[in-house]
């Protein structure tokens, strides 16, 4: 049989929400379900990386032959990037970070205040994992997600540059069906190059074909 398309390859990925503690009860986070991350680890461990699949609270089971580290907070994510992202050929950024923490959190679970109509949160921004990956010496090939609800293009060109990254992977979440917890999801390529003007539009497909496509476009790109 033929050698797979990125055996000898090790692939790290982050995947799912964050979660940000407020007090030992609550916490701040969002609505990723990772199944696009995940997706990208199936994928990569089908054509033969090593895989390391950095991954917030979600409900999935891990994909056959990924090594998975799970994670909480923002912070700790960062921190396990780092760790394993030592000397990885890829690096694929698509978990949803949460912007912001508590700056505090409360040792003790908050109380209702009587008499008091609001409650002050005071946030402190966290770090940008996938832009501290891409700013190290030994950088790896930096893959980011960007999703947005129009100019897909545009956006995706400014995270390319502003974030230091080699491709960004755009989905238009605001179609009906795709994006956020769906199974399908459609999302347009664009990469680093001389011109500025390489790019691929990846139609509506299963979450799972769409890894597919994305880390072989990586793949290609990388060995390019
Ligand atoms: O800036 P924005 O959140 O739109 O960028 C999305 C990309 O950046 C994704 O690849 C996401 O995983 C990554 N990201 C990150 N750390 C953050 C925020 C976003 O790695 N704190």
């Amino acid at each position: 049989t033929a050698p797979r398309e990125a055996a000898g390859l090790t692939v790290v990925i982050t995947a799912g929400p964050t979660r940000e503690p407020l007090d030992p009860v609550r916490y701040l986070s969002n609505h990723s379900s990772g199944k696009m991350g995940f997706a990208l680890a199936a994928a990569a461990a089908a054509l033969g990386a090593r895989v390391l699949l950095i991954s917030g609270p979600v409900a999935l089971p891990t994909p056959a032959g990924v090594e998975r580290h799970d994670v909480e907070s923002a912070r700790e994510m960062h921190d396990a990037a780092h760790r394993l992202a030592r000397g990885c050929d890829l690096f694929i950024g698509c978990a949803a970070v949460a912007d912001y923490r508590a700056e505090t959190p409360a040792e003790h679970k908050l109380k209702k205040r009587e008499g008091e109509h609001t409650l002050t949160l005071r946030l402190v921004k966290n770090p940008d994992i996938i832009a501290s990956i891409a700013a190290r010496d030994d950088r790896p090939y930096v893959v980011g997600f960007a999703a947005e609800t129009r100019d897909l293009e545009a956006y995706a060109r400014d995270k390319l540059a502003r974030k230091g990254l080699d491709m960004v992977v755009a989905n238009d979440v605001s179609r009906a069906g795709l994006g956020f917890g769906a199974d399908d999801n459609a999302a347009l390529l664009v990469w680093r190059d001389a011109d500025g003007t390489d790019q691929r539009s990846l139609p509506p497909q299963p979450k799972s074909q769409l890894a597919l496509a994305v880390v072989r476009q990586a793949l290609a790109r990388l060995r390019a």
